[in-house]
């Protein structure tokens, strides 16, 4: 019996979905709490999880019961989807030699100690070596997975299903065109906002807490779910094990507050899952770029509007008594300063695209060997000069910034973009069918956005590919004008400018 096959299966994805799970937690306590002298340790258990893992996809008895499952005629739409999400991740592991798989489980947790010990020390040769590794076992990935045109094809894949470089990179110039003249614009013609007023110095405490209460706000579930700190802030877990983490600078309240909404927009989506498919293909979020479409969408959307600093606002001031006498529109100018920076997690919504074409252009490049790791230093520096017009001072706040590629996340870097256009189409359509969405946000209400991101996103799993899923939310296929119209409407009432 088919229908005998596909349970059999969804059993097995279960047991594979709850050691994933297990990854997942670990990853997160090498970020957190694990002991710098564990490495060693935690690399051998990530290597056998990994492994098991490895090993229950890739059986024969799951392609059995796939071949066997495939062929029933009465699958529903939902069992049709579920199938066809399992035997790519079938296919694809299958491709990959366990003994690789083991290889980047054990790299991983050293590698991404030798970056944290190069950034803290300005040391890019501490880490070379490592990063040697990581790009030369995940070449050999894209060689075992293989692919058309560019090996780093087969490595988005894991990101951004179905999406070819060659269509991000197209994006990704349409975006350039319309976002440098902007800033180039503002450069010339805009008035610096002051931002004194956020820079004056404030107690982890007092940002933990009021961090804390706008994610309670926005509808996290502290029940099922915690903050803590780590050196990259990043969201973990899934449905009732969500967690998010933040980071604090003393001097400057920007850092920590959108790290907590970005983060808070992740977690929710995570939070918001199928609960019928939990454990299943669809019970998971549909990829990389819709997940960062969540997060962009309430850090930047939401939390870096008028309307929502109209609502908190007052309880900033009461939270920090050095913030007393700060004005609305100051603090709405302050946290949209349009300025070429080093850090992208900091960076602007104006220029945080050339931050991520910078790393696009890079990683692709050294996958297809145009770019030699020996190097990265200074040709990432030059990137920064074409791009942004600054060369950062120092390799910290250079290519030593991101965790991404101490973690063998190589084509990951794009879905970040791709997550600023899904944001600005999915919010161009909620306020469509949203009555009075700025309403709702300037009183500090946010359950009507999050029911319709529940409802229209994070309900449908991955039931459908990411671009048709937005296709059918936003009614319009994925592209760059709904973020240059925001853009455009934004920047010009910030900076008083025609833009
Ligand atoms: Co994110």
């Amino acid at each position: 019996m088919a229908n005998d096959a596909y349970s059999k299966l969804m059993e097995l994805y279960s047991e594979y979905s709850a050691l994933g799970q297990v990854e997942m937690l670990m990853g997160w306590d090498l970020e957190t709490y694990m002991p710098q002298g564990a490495a060693e340790m935690r690399g051998v258990q990530s290597s056998v999880v990994g492994a098991m893992r490895h090993r229950m996809i890739t059986s024969r008895k799951v392609k059995g019961l796939l071949r066997e499952a495939s062929r029933s005629k009465g699958l529903t739409e939902v069992q049709r989807s579920s199938l066809r999400w399992l035997k790519r991740e079938h296919e694809r592991k299958t491709s990959i030699p366990e003994t690789l798989v083991k290889d980047m489980a054990k790299l991983e947790p050293l590698s991404t100690r030798a970056w944290i010990k190069a950034r803290n020390e300005n040391d890019f040769k501490v880490f070379l070596p490592l990063l040697e590794k990581v790009f030369e076992l995940r070449s050999k990935m894209a060689e075992h997975l293989g692919y058309s045109k560019t090996p780093y094809d087969a490595l988005l894949e894991d990101f951004e299903p179905g999406m070819a470089s060659s269509r991000a990179a197209n994006i990704l110039k349409g975006l350039r065109s319309s976002l440098v003249p902007m800033v180039r614009t503002i450069a010339d013609k805009g008035e610096t906002p002051d931002e004194s007023m956020v820079r004056k110095g404030y107690g982890e405490k007092g940002q933990f807490d009021f961090g804390k209460r706008v994610l309670h706000d926005m509808g996290f579930d502290m029940e099922k779910g915690r903050i803590d700190t780590s050196a990259h802030p990043f969201t973990s877990g899934t449905y009732n094990d969500v967690r998010v983490t933040t980071r604090f600078d003393r001097k400057d309240l920007r850092s920590a507050l959108f790290a907590f909404i970005h983060e808070g927009g992740h977690a929710l989506y995570e939070q918001g899952l199928p609960k019928e498919h939990y454990g299943t293909p669809l019970g998971e979020a549909v990829s990389y770029g819709a997940h960062e479409s969540q997060s962009r969408l309430w850090e930047n959307q939401v939390g870096r509007s008028l309307p929502f600093w109209k609502h908190y606002a007052p309880i900033l001031r009461k939270t920090f008594p050095n913030m007393k006498a700060v004005k609305l529109e100051q603090l709405y100018r302050a946290f949209n300063v349009v300025r070429p920076s080093f850090i992208r997690v900091e960076a602007d919504e104006l220029t945080y695209n050339l931050h991520i074409m910078v790393r696009f252009e890079i990683e692709k490049g050294a996958m297809e060997g145009k770019v030699d790791l020996n190097e990265l230093p200074e040709v990432w520096d030059e990137c920064y000069e074409r791009y942004l017009g600054i060369r950062p001072p120092s390799v910290s706040q250079g290519c030593l910034q991101d965790i991404h590629w101490s973690m063998g996340l190589i084509g990951y870097f794009p879905t970040y973009s791709l997550g600023n256009l899904y944001a600005a189409q999915l919010m161009e359509a909620a306020r469509r069918e949203l009555r009075d969405l700025d309403g709702s946000i300037e009183k500090g209400r946010f359950g009507p956005l999050l029911s319709w991101l529940r409802e229209n996103v994070h309900s449908k799993g991955r039931l459908y590919r990411a671009e048709d899923l937005m296709k059918r939310v936003t009614g319009k296929p994925l592209g760059e004008e709904a973020f240059i119209s925001y853009m455009k409407a934004k920047f010009s009432d910030v900076y008083g400018l025609a833009l």
